[in-house]
């Protein structure tokens, strides 16, 4: 299955739409305490230096709030906020253009900062550590390097994969923060404010069934709340109900864990193909007919954080746990393969 089509997939889709629904302020964000606490620090600070924030690298699963804090950053610091992507950003004229045209502490929000290119990263060192942008002039002997200055400003970084962050670039951002799947309560709550908004009527049992399929990840939780209520309307009376969302989210193919046929495929292929493993991910992946990085990025970060999944140096691993959420009996050995 394409991950676009998945209702459980943690990636941007193009119906989502819940930019209204993102949170503003520092204090609107649900959960994330430790981010949120020193957050809230680094902010103070910088105001009371009336100087532009440090640099801030957000990293963790998609779908945690990674692009809603650079924006609450933004609010919080009241300046502007200009949203580009690793990817984007594909040649180094690409950014010298955007660096130009920043203003004193305005903050520079690289998405997927571990997509860019070399050459593109070796001007963001100066412009990021020293506030310069050298450029090259002419060709050949007659070349010579101008260093521009540039207004202090701040570039908020976001990835999914900090291993693949070069160690220069890394370094170069004064905080860091990872950002943790979100506690079943956080997510209740993330669900009953939405439903709030969208003005939904729902239940208590109804908002916990949701928050308990969503993996811990607020964008799963705000499609499935919509998938729901649309279920509610056409069968229900319109409210959301315990029994309406079970019924609305076993139709989805959605389990009671949150995992969807793609989840269930990866883990089967590793338990009845490999024997509950260790198998390598590129044979997973082939398995299923998904990209190695979809599997990293998507499917494994949750099936890893129920412990469903292990890594091991040989390969990945079907832990106990797994097998019994499929109805089947680990083999005697299972917890010896984890060693
Ligand atoms: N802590 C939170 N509280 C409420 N809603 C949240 C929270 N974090 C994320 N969201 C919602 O989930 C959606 C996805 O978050 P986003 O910041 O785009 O994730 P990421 O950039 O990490 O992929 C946002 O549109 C926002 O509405
Ligand atoms: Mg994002």
């Amino acid at each position: 299955m394409e991950e676009k089509r998945r209702v459980v997939s943690p990636q941007a889709q193009p119906t989502d739409r819940d930019y209204a629904l993102r949170p503003q302020r520092l204090h609107d964000l649900i959960g994330q305490e430790s981010v949120k606490e020193n957050l809230a620090i680094l902010i103070a600070a910088a105001k009371k230096r009336g100087e532009p924030l440090d640099h801030v690298l957000f990293y963790g699963p998609p779908g945690l709030g990674k692009t809603t804090l650079a924006h609450i950053l933004a609010h919080e610091m009241g300046v502007d906020i200009k949203v580009t992507s690793g990817p984007a950003i594909e040649r180094p004229g690409d950014l010298a253009a955007i660096l130009t045209n920043l203003r004193a502490g305005d903050i520079l929000f690289i998405d997927e900062v571990h997509r860019l290119g070399r050459a593109v990263e070796e001007i963001l060192y100066p412009a990021m550590e020293d506030f310069a942008l050298d450029i090259v002039i002419g060709k050949g002997p007659a070349a010579r390097s101008v260093r521009l200055r540039l207004p202090r400003f701040t570039v908020v970084g976001a990835t999914t994969r900090l291993a693949l962050v070069t160690a220069p670039l890394r370094a170069r951002f004064g905080a860091v923060y990872r950002l943790d799947f979100y506690s079943h309560e956080a997510m209740e709550q993330i669900v009953e404010r939405a439903a709030a908004a969208l003005g939904v009527e729902a239940e208590p049992g109804g908002i916990a069934e949701i928050a308990r399929r969503a993996r811990g990840t607020p964008r799963v939780a705000l499609r499935l709340l919509r998938r729901v209520r649309d279920f509610a309307q056409v069968r229900g009376e319109g409210k959301i109900t315990l029994q309406i969302a079970r019924q609305a989210l076993d139709l989805l193919n959605v389990d009671p864990l949150g995992l969807d046929e793609v989840d269930r495929r990866v883990l089967r292929t590793i338990i009845e193909k490999y024997h509950g493993g260790p198998v390598g991910l590129s044979t997973i992946a082939a398995s299923v007919s998904e990209a190695p990085d979809t599997i990293m990025e998507v499917v494994e970060p949750y099936l890893l954080r129920l412990g469903f999944l292990e890594r091991t140096a040989q390969g990945r691993v079907a832990t106990a746990a797994a097998y019994h959420h499929l109805g089947l009996t680990p083999p005697e050995d299972a917890q010896k393969r984890l060693l």
